[in-house]
């Protein structure tokens, strides 16, 4: 939701914050500006489209500053358009802003500016909140870094934010701010940077402050200071990132959503390094050691979680029941968070989430926590706001994903949160030594058994041709690969487009049937499992209607070959390991069928990778 890059230092700022806007466009790319201090004054380059349209826009320009300010947008307030796009300007023009997330109290603000003379040059939110900064300055007559104080005492919402101004006394200043959107700042060598999160970055430096909620962050006369909303000086911890560069390049690929596919292998077994060994009989997850206990203790487990990451606690849903036996609901968490749910003290609520930044699954959690739940984190971004409130947790040490549609985070999750499953139930003590055993063994052999499906990429390509012009896909599955029927149909629209629609296979009698004819393919997930008998009814239910059928079956299958239009093999393992490899070739299906119809893969309409809005 919105990408933020600032920086003030030595080096030439314009170059730099349009490289740190391309790696934040994951976040959001409808539009995209800069703001630079030149010659005393702000000057402001923004363009409707993406960071590339406004660099092509500035190929004559040569903007020479030190210090500057750029925007990725993602639309919330006002459409798409150079006018919306970010930076804005303050009423005056001394002042500017960039700004991720929602001011919710935007419109009363507005109409008291209004009447006080201000007038707008856009619809957004944001430009509301820099003159209401304007106006408090003038009115108090305090230096911008109080006025913002002011202003965050009184603005509702979501924000990072970021302000440039062009009055002499505050040359060489930028000011930045957190309440609910990340923000990041680089320390470098008499230079500073703020950015939405650490790729922009970690290029030029590895020591980096994670911002806190109500804090600002001045740099005045080449000096950072952070303090609270209360004036009250605060101590931020200067940590050290460790991200490499080419994990934030396509490395070769053409996209980044394939190489994050291919990835798959290496980031298995990045997350269960050092935490499982099958020769050993070994299995620790060391952030969640002093919560183990209560866990298997707890009469009931809900999860929450947005988009993918809610279908990966799906999946867990069935690994946690089946192994530790303890309840466990799924819950989006946006729903979870406004019908005061019942939690009871010792509840373990567990949030998923890939950024670690998903204001929905942030706000469940909150209250999780307010009410007494014991709430653990499964998430990727290290030093996000998630693992930064729970009171424990696993990351899933996949590297970032910066393709939106989620693939290496979502097997990482299902991993991690098996790995879960099945420390808790060790540590109830009702899972069988041999059982345990076969279970980390296969575990430890999923990452070969993803690069096998790998293998089969091309004959998906050739696949996707003959379905790429489809206007509607059906997948179907049952089990823990029910979850996975609606993560490759969710797969499949967010990317092609194609109106793709998930259903427990059992289901499809309750309505979908009406649907299948010819033009109708039909993806089921097949694989061996206690419920195989039943998958192929259904199978032939589909045929007797003229459906085209897909199936991902398990290696050796006999009888589906014979049935279905199309087979896609997945190696035998543990049942409940399946959804780990049954959704590759989804994946690959989705991607490639998205790339045969011109879709921006890694760029989908209206989506972002990052949701910290509502
Ligand atoms: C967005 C992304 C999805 C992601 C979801 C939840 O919709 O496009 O890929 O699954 O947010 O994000 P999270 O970071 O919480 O996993």
């Amino acid at each position: 939701m919105c990408g933020i890059v600032a920086y003030v230092g030595h080096r030439e700022a314009y170059p730099l914050i349009i490289k740190g806007l391309k790696r934040l466009e994951y976040r959001g790319y409808d539009s995209a500006g800069v703001a630079l201090l030149i010659g005393g004054e702000l000057t402001i380059y923004k363009k409707k489209g993406k960071v590339a349209d406004l660099e092509a826009s500035l190929i004559d320009a040569h903007p020479t500053s030190t210090i500057g300010m750029g925007h990725t947008r993602w639309a919330t307030h006002g459409e798409p358009n150079d006018r919306n796009a970010h930076p804005h300007y303050s009423h005056s023009g001394r002042l500017a802003i960039i700004h991720n997330g929602i001011i919710e109290n935007y419109e009363a603000i507005k109409q008291k500016l209004q009447s006080k003379g201000y007038e707008f040059r856009s619809d957004t939110d944001s430009e509301v909140f820099v003159n209401f900064i304007e106006d408090i300055q003038k009115a108090t007559a305090s230096s911008l870094e109080e006025a913002v104080r002011l202003a965050m005492q009184e603005v509702v919402g979501a924000y990072a934010i970021v302000l440039m101004s062009a009055e002499p006394e505050d040359s060489g200043l930028l000011i930045a701010a957190r309440k609910g959107s990340p923000l990041v700042i680089g320390v470098g060598e008499d230079e500073y940077f703020f950015a939405s999160d650490a790729t922009p970055i970690i290029e030029y430096t590895k020591e980096v402050i994670y911002l806190d909620d109500h804090q600002i962050a001045v740099v005045r006369a080449g000096e950072l200071t952070v303090t609270n909303i209360d004036n009250v000086p605060q101590s931020p911890y200067i940590q050290t990132v460790e991200l490499e560069l080419e994990a934030i390049e396509k490395g070769g690929f053409e996209h980044f959503m394939l190489k994050e596919i291919f990835e798959q292998p290496r980031s298995v077994k990045d997350c269960m390094r050092g935490r499982v060994s099958a020769d050993e009989g070994y299995l620790v997850l060391g952030g969640l050691r002093d919560y183990l206990d209560s866990i298997a203790k707890s009469k009931r487990i809900v999860i929450v979680a947005c988009g993918t990451s809610w279908h990966a606690g799906l999946v867990a849903e069935y690994i946690f029941e089946e192994l530790a036996r303890i309840p466990v609901e799924v819950e989006y968490a946006s729903e979870f968070r406004y019908r005061n749910p019942i939690i009871k003290e010792g509840d373990v609520v567990i949030a998923i989430s890939q950024s670690g930044e998903t204001m929905d699954t942030l706000a469940a959690l909150e209250l999780a926590k307010s009410k007494g739940a014991i709430i653990l984190g499964v998430c990727n971004v290290v030093g996000s706001s998630i693992p930064r409130l729970t009171h424990a947790g696993a990351y899933t040490h996949a590297g970032p994903e910066i393709g939106v549609a989620s693939t290496k985070a979502f097997t990482a999750q299902v991993t991690v949160l098996t790995l879960m499953a099945i420390a808790v139930a060790r540590k109830k003590g009702i899972l069988h030594e041999d059982t345990f055993r076969r279970l980390l063994f296969e575990l430890e052999r999923i990452p070969d058994k993803i690069e096998k499906v790998l293998k089969s990429a091309e004959k998906i390509k050739e696949m996707a041709w003959q379905f790429h012009e489809a206007r509607n896909f059906l997948y179907l599955g049952r089990g823990s690969n029910f979850p996975v029927a609606l993560e490759g149909a969710l797969k499949l629209k967010e990317i092609s487009y194609i109106h793709a629609e998930g259903y427990p296979a059992a289901e499809m009698k309750h309505g979908p049937i009406a649907l299948i004819d010819q033009d109708m393919p039909v993806v089921f997930i097949a694989t061996r499992d206690n419920s195989y008998e039943k998958i192929v009814s259904n199978i032939q239910e589909v045929k007797a209607r003229k459906g085209k059928v897909i199936a991902v079956v398990t290696e050796g299958d006999k009888l589906i070959p014979t049935l279905a239009d199309h087979v896609l093999e997945v190696p035998i393992t543990h049942e409940i390991l399946t959804p780990l490899l049954s959704v590759v070739p989804l994946q690959l299906l989705s991607y490639y069928i998205a790339v045969m119809r011109g879709c921006n893969v890694d760029q989908p309409r209206n989506l972002a990778k990052s949701v910290t809005v509502e």
